[in-house]
């Protein structure tokens, strides 16, 4: 909600929080939506959309360019049969060659594809175990702050031309934090 409006609710709240429940519950419920608007900054950077495309090629770079050489997903997201990820993309980045690597390298399946999505829908999706692997919000929380391909996006390493990829936005220290009070506040999605 824009600024004034907020600051209105923010005082009437203030004045009417200990009548009203409800008007507690709806500034937490924004506040929420504020921190997972936060998390979105992330989530479409280069860095991770260039692995949760909505066609069946990974991206590459900040222009999030179709993958060369072309690539397609494959039955299983690992690549097509003979040419798996993984064969290139080892277990860390290779500064030599400028290939990123990090453990179990593949592209998030169809269902968790965030490109031309608004953030609500992302958020929806990503807490919908139908869609986002069967995981609760702890699970989804986990992966967020834990997981070692998400973690790859702060430690991007060198690309093909020596030049050091950007790393996502937020140091991970506050990205992991922002993830935890998202949570704690009720895991709210925007509109
Ligand atoms: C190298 C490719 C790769 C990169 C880079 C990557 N992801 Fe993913 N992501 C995946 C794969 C593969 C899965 C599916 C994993 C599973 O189901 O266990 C996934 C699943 C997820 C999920 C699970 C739920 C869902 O619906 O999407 C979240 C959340 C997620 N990634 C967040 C991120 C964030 C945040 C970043 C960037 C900071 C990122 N990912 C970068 C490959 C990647
Ligand atoms: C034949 C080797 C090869 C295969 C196989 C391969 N890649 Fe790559 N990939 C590369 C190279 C080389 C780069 C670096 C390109 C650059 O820095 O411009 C790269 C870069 C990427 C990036 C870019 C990261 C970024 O943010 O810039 C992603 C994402 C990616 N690959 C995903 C995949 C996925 C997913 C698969 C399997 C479906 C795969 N790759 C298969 C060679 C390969």
């Amino acid at each position: 909600m824009p600024i004034v409006d907020r600051f209105v609710a923010g005082a009437m709240c203030a004045v009417a929080a200990s009548l009203f429940a409800e008007c507690a519950a709806a500034e937490s419920k924004s506040g929420s939506e504020d921190l997972f608007m936060q998390m979105h900054r992330v989530l479409v950077h280069p860095r991770c959309l260039n692995c949760h495309p909505k066609g069946d090629s990974p991206r590459q770079g900040d222009e999030a360019r179709l993958h060369l050489p072309r690539m397609t997903r494959g039955a299983q997201d690992q690549g097509p049969a003979g040419m798996h990820c993984d064969t290139c993309h080892q277990r860390a980045n290779f500064a030599a060659s400028g290939v990123p690597g990090a453990p179990n390298w593949h592209l998030a399946p169809r269902s968790m594809a965030w490109e031309d999505k608004t953030p609500g829908e992302i958020c929806r999706q990503m807490l919908d175990p139908r869609r986002n692997g069967n995981k609760s919000l702890a699970q989804i929380v986990e992966h967020l702050t834990r997981d070692e391909l998400v973690a790859w996006a702060w430690d991007p390493g060198l690309d093909v031309t020596g030049k050091a990829r950007q790393p996502a936005p937020i140091p991970k220290a506050e990205f992991n934090r922002i993830v935890h009070a998202w949570e704690k506040s009720g895991a709210a999605c925007p509109k």
